[in-house]
């Protein structure tokens, strides 16, 4: 089906990807070629963290594709060790919010400040059993859903400070609702939603990648 809508153009051009990233091509010109040139490395590429939003939940079965597309992610020895749970419910989301805040009163003045999911109306919080490939598992199934959210124009924000905060004994009560399974704890959440800024892409730099002769 996607195929389809790919068409024979877009079919045409990741074929010539694959073929030149599997002969290992450092030709300068093809590199050039690779640039946004399908809908993949397009996303990649234009892809970045979100901290306004509509206010409105993503629906809950574009969250469910959003979600499948995570559990499709390479992971160890095809274990699955991972948990997803969606929250949409304002009530969890403000009331783990109200608790921040009474806790750290300064966190609400940031402009725009709506929850400290960085204002998202849709968190994924990700739990596992504490591994050595538990990072990865879940860092590979995250990037999943947040490149499959921005194709489908949804932003997103890893969130890594909230996540500290929900581990803690006084958010106890709000990380048993999220009901991960004995042995799993939770790594990360994402937030996610319809955008309301346009953030400039953060510099990257490319002098951490070497070939090695
Ligand atoms: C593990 C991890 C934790 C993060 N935690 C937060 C966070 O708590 N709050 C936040 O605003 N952004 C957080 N981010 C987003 C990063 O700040 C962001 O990805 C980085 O600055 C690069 O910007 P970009 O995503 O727009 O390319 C986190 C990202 C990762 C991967």
């Amino acid at each position: 089906m996607k195929m389809k809508g790919i068409g024979l153009t877009g079919f045409a051009l990741t074929l010539t990807l694959m073929l030149s990233c599997a002969h290992g091509d450092d030709d300068s010109t093809t590199d050039k070629t690779l640039d946004n040139q399908n809908t993949v490395i397009e996303n990649i590429m234009s892809r970045r963290s979100v901290r306004a939003y509509e206010n409105r939940a993503v629906p809950r079965d574009t969250m469910e594709l959003i979600a499948e597309c995570g559990i499709n992610a390479p992971n160890g020895m095809n274990k699955q060790e991972w948990e997803i749970r969606i929250v949409d419910n304002p009530e969890f989301i403000n009331g783990v919010t109200e608790l921040f805040v009474k806790e750290n009163p300064d966190a609400s003045n940031d402009p725009g400040f709506k929850n400290i999911f960085r204002n998202a109306p849709t968190v994924v919080f990700i739990g596992a059993p504490d591994n050595t490939y538990s990072g990865i598992n879940c860092g590979l199934l995250g990037e999943n859903m947040i490149i499959a959210a921005w194709s489908m124009g949804i932003g997103s924000c890893c969130l890594g400070g909230p996540v500290r905060f929900l581990n803690s004994e006084v958010a106890s009560e709000y990380l048993k609702q999220l009901k991960f399974s004995d042995g799993y704890s939770l790594i990360y959440a994402i937030g996610f939603g319809y955008p309301a800024e346009s953030p400039e892409a953060k510099p990257r730099d490319k002098g951490k990648i070497m070939f090695i002769d």
